[in-house]
């Protein structure tokens, strides 16, 4: 075994792992050791160090372009939208390396079958909301889809097998984002086979480290696209490369915008976008206090209302300008498979340990400013994340439907 690698299983006690390696033939030895050499053990650090509440600065409430004050000057900011997409100025990203587990489907979340009378791919509907754009705009946009190691190559092969749903392929870029390790909840790595660890993608927040490792950065340059509008695999009613949020992100000379609704109810468990320390922020439903849940303005409205639906436009050069400063890690206890020194496989019912994740959320609080864009929840979002009750399957279809998709 290198000696590298024999320091950090020391330095961060480890052994375990000597103990599994014992059982294993030279190649499985030197396949385990090749990913103990490659996973980035400095998370281990905010583990022993306790990092898992973190302190934050005071929150203040954010203004927003309200849905009528955009709908006065639709016009005007759909146009600028539109002629910063036809310059080549406007890219899509679309955060698709996450595992899905709540709605556990098999494959890729874009993968999932939402029709009931036909085939409607979530992939296909995502593609066919980017093409009313640029149907509008006569030009295509280009289109970054990041993945991971657990859904790589399936997302590519679907992908490539539907002709990217009628999309220009030529204009669809695939790459990977990191993966990091997990632990029991003594710190110890897990392992998910012999000879594996187990990895899980690093979370939504490492999209722009793993973009720029692709070479993409470059590409972006090459094609002049100086916008980024980054969304999620998984709302159906998502618009991408809006030309009027775009327009309006523009016309206001913002560094990045965040598509917003207005909570359904104050408990709602949405991440709510406002300011903190002057700057703006985005606080999960899991650190928001009951006072600020609460708190009204003289109109009777919540004061810190706008709910953010993962869909944001950002700068590129306001990201390359930030390079080096580490994102907040999240420590997650989740229920993470593993197998024991026999090699038994468990499957763990409840949590069994911690996973580490960057969130793109956190990527706000790093831009000067962010303008709060908001859009009527019953046409804009329409998430899949479950298989029945909030935010599911069934949930996403009424709302299709409402909208005048045929299933
Ligand atoms: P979610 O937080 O809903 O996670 O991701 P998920 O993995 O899709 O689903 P669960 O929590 O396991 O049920 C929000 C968006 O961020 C992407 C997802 O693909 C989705 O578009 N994501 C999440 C990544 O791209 N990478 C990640 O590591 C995590």
């Amino acid at each position: 075994m290198k000696d590298s690698v024999r320091e950090k299983i020391e330095k961060y006690h480890q052994e375990h792992l000597l103990d599994y390696m014992s059982r294993l033939d030279e190649a499985g030895q030197s396949r385990l050791e090749e990913q103990l050499e490659n996973i980035d053990w400095t998370l281990l650090d905010l583990l022993q160090a306790g990092e898992k509440k973190r302190t934050r600065g005071t929150f203040s409430p954010i203004g927003a372009v309200s849905i009528e004050a955009i709908a006065k000057k639709k016009v005007e900011y759909t146009e600028a939208g539109l002629a910063a997409i036809r310059a080549g100025k406007v890219g899509a990203l679309l955060l698709a390396g996450g595992q899905g587990t709540r709605l556990g489907c098999t494959g890729p979340k874009g993968s999932f079958n939402i029709g009931i009378t036909h085939d409607l791919f979530i992939f296909e509907q995502l593609f066919a909301n980017t093409l009313e754009v640029v149907r509008q705009a006569q030009a295509w946009i280009p289109f970054y889809i990041m993945t991971s190691d657990k859904n790589h190559e399936d997302t590519v092969r679907f992908l490539t097998e539907h002709h990217f749903f009628g999309y220009n392929g030529e204009y669809v870029k695939f790459f990977r984002q990191e993966m990091a390790p997990s632990t029991d909840f003594e710190g110890h790595l897990l392992l998910e086979a012999p000879d594996r660890l187990a990895l899980s993608p690093n979370g939504n927040g490492g999209w722009f480290t793993s973009f720029e490792k692709a070479g993409l950065v470059e590409d972006a340059k090459e094609r002049g696209v100086e916008w980024l509008n980054c969304f999620a695999v998984d709302n159906v009613l998502q618009r991408i490369a809006d030309p009027c949020f775009i327009g309006a992100v523009l016309d206001g000379g913002y560094t990045s915008g965040a598509k917003v609704v207005s909570k359904a109810d104050p408990e709602e468990h949405v991440g709510v976008l406002c300011l903190e320390d002057g700057r703006p922020s985005i606080v999960e439903y899991y650190e928001s206090s009951h006072e600020m849940n609460y708190a009204r303005d003289p109109e009777g409205n919540l004061l810190y209302r706008f709910g953010v639906i993962l869909n944001y436009l950002f700068r590129i050069d306001r990201l390359q300008s930030q390079e080096g400063e580490r994102m907040p890690v999240h420590i997650v206890e989740k229920k993470i498979p593993y197998i024991d020194p026999d090699g038994t496989l468990h499957k763990p019912e409840k949590p069994n340990g911690y996973k580490f994740e960057t969130l793109i959320l956190d990527m706000v609080h790093r831009m000067d400013d962010c303008l709060a864009y908001e859009v009527e929840r019953e046409r804009e979002f329409a998430p899949v994340k479950n298989k029945t009750g909030v935010d599911s399957v069934e949930t996403a279809r009424e709302l299709l439907k409402k909208n005048g998709i045929e299933l």
